[in-house]
């Protein structure tokens, strides 16, 4: 006999069960990002860390207001990127108690834990939602009895316990921080029935961690903390995210650091090849919520993986430390001196182009306006250098902005009345399932536009690619592809132990390292906030 008791447990065990079917059953979730501009308090820790977890817990509570199931914040936003050497680092640090720990900060009290950690889970917990924040971490080996720092991801669940952390594995010149021995690949699992991949920044021109889980694991959302530093014309923030979802035919939740004095910011919600959801890029300052439905998509079958071995003569280049400001934003410049390159003709039909046996053929019919600003076809197969440490293979075809008295130095951000009427880049590559290739369309606001049509197809002699306009064009910056090919790359130091220092800096003046860098700009920027 059931009593009424029973019945009202039976009725509230079903409604429990329907409510989580209903929530995995929909087709769609809700998410979140904060592109956040932290404020920070000349060496303090305690000053900086505060305020801005005040600022995130606010976010928390914003974005469950409007519904969101998961947030996801910015690399750095709570120490901001001027963070001290490493003797200094433990009070800008916190201990972050592994997944296995099943440890939530808000109602434990495990020593080493920061304040920030804590508060941050009780704002999950609190407002019942999803949170994946970017935090500096200290880890006590136990062995050495050293304390070592990593870059750190940590998602909370709705409980505020911790689901996921995630040490980042390609450092970007952050002396400060070490990645793990063996990269951790790492995706957690949620009630809404998505499973989402998590890395950090640079990461994201790299086989490991991301295309180890969209091309073998078939993860489809991944979140995205990022503090980018634009490079014009092929590696502007947004474009470069919109990229990479779109590659991978994946959901891509961005979140990024706002400094755009720095050449830092650009986020947005990016739905794979269904476009993008938002995206902001600003030259101000500040904090910005952007909250989007996102469709569920496919579980995608594993593609295969395997890196083949090339090698021949290549090409490198090196970068100095060039930028300009470019409506409020620093933009940092490629250099395109070795790309093989032609002016664009009003009328070029099936007009090819190669670099190291790499070649693209351009279909172009434009009514180009004579200003200053001009249009080059380039082409180029090589290496080139990112920041002091790596070097990587890059293989680019595209069609970009140049200002006639830069000449082949096509760095230019400018509106333009050139029309595109047509506008069609194919090439063919047979190691598609090795690389990442990425479509690269860039307009004068700084945005992908996306108004073409991409396609990649399986031939006798490879893959052919074909990147074309489906509409008419102006204001164009960059159109193209922007392959990252791994076999070329290269560590040139994997970690390095010491610090940023004032002496360190001023070894700016010296050649060798003036002539490897864009991001020495960034320490010149930190070590003024010092
Ligand atoms: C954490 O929350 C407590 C209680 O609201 C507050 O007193 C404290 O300042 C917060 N600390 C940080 C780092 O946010
Ligand atoms: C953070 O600091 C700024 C600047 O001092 C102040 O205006 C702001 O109110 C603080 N925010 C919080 C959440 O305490
Ligand atoms: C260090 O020691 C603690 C306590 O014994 C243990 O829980 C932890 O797993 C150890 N860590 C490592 C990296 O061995
Ligand atoms: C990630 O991919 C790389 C390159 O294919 C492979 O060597 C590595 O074992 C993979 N890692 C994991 C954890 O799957
Ligand atoms: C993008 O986000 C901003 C800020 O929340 C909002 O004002 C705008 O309407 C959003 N745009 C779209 C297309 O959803
Ligand atoms: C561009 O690369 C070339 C070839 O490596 C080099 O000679 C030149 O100095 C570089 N220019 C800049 C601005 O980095
Ligand atoms: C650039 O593209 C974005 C997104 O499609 C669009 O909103 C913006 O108006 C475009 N800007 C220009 C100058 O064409
Ligand atoms: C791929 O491109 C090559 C060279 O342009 C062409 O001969 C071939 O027919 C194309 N294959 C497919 C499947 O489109």
């Amino acid at each position: 006999m059931y009593g009424t008791g029973s019945y009202l447990g039976l009725l509230l065990i079903l409604c429990l069960s329907y409510k989580v079917t209903g929530q995995q059953q929909s087709d769609y979730y809700v998410g979140a990002v904060v592109e956040f501009s932290p404020n920070y308090f000349r060496g303090d820790a305690l000053a900086t860390l505060g305020n801005n977890t005040k600022s995130y817990v606010e976010y928390i509570e914003k974005a469950k207001q409007q519904n969101a199931d998961i947030v996801v914040f910015p690399e750095d936003g709570l120490t901001s990127t001027r963070m001290p050497t490493v003797s200094q680092m433990d009070a800008w640090s916190t201990i972050v108690p592994a997944v296995e720990d099943e440890y939530v900060p808000c109602t434990g009290n495990l020593m080493g834990v920061s304040e920030t950690l804590k508060n941050i889970s009780c704002a999950a917990k609190h407002n019942s939602i999803y949170v994946l924040i970017n935090i500096a971490e200290k880890e006590r080996c136990n062995s050495t009895d050293e304390t070592i720092y990593h870059n750190t991801n940590v998602a909370f669940d709705r409980t505020g316990k911790i689901i996921a952390r995630y040490r980042k594995v390609n450092l970007y010149m952050e002396p400060r921080f070490r990645p793990t021995k063996i990269p951790e690949i790492v995706t957690f699992d949620t009630d809404f029935g998505v499973r989402f991949g998590t890395f950090i920044c640079f990461d994201i021109l790299f086989w490991i961690p991301g295309l180890n889980m969209t091309r073998t694991a078939g993860v489809t959302d991944f979140l995205y903390p990022t503090a980018w530093f634009s490079e014009a014309p092929f590696l502007t923030a947004v474009q470069a995210q919109f990229g990479w979802s779109y590659a991978e035919d994946v959901n891509l939740l961005a979140a990024g650091y706002s400094n755009p004095a720095s050449g830092s910011t650009g986020s947005g919600i990016y739905l794979g090849r269904d476009g993008i959801a938002n995206a902001t890029f600003s030259s101000h300052p500040k904090h910005r919520l952007l909250v989007s439905r996102i469709p569920k998509k496919e579980l995608k079958k594993p593609r295969s993986e395997i890196i083949q071995e090339r090698s021949s003569d290549l090409t490198r280049y090196t970068l100095e430390m060039t930028g300009d400001v470019v409506d409020g934003v620093y933009l940092l410049h490629d250099n395109v001196t070795l790309f093989k390159h032609i002016p664009v003709e009003p009328l070029m039909t099936q007009t090819s182009l190669c670099h190291d046996g790499f070649c693209c053929h351009f279909d172009i019919r434009a009514n180009i306006v004579k200003s200053s600003i001009n249009y080059h076809a380039v082409v180029y197969n090589g290496i080139r250098r990112y920041g002091r440490e790596v070097e990587a293979g890059i293989r680019v075809c595209a069609v970009i902005q140049c200002s006639d008295e830069a000449g082949i130095s096509c760095v230019s951000v400018s509106r333009s009345d050139t029309v595109f009427n047509e506008l069609k880049i194919t090439t063919t590559v047979d190691d598609y399932e090795q690389v990442l290739a990425m479509p690269s369309t860039l307009n004068a606001s700084m945005l992908p536009f996306e108004e073409w049509k991409y396609t990649n197809r399986l031939g006798t002699t490879g893959t052919n690619l074909t990147l074309e306009l489906s509409q008419s064009a102006k204001d164009l910056v960059t159109f193209g592809l922007y392959i990252r090919n791994f076999d070329r790359d290269s560590w040139l130091s994997k970690t390095m132990e010491t610090a940023p220092t004032v002496t360190g800096a001023g070894s700016l003046s010296n050649p060798s390292i003036i002539n490897v860098s864009f991001f020495s700009m960034f320490l010149i920027f930190s070590l003024f906030a010092l």
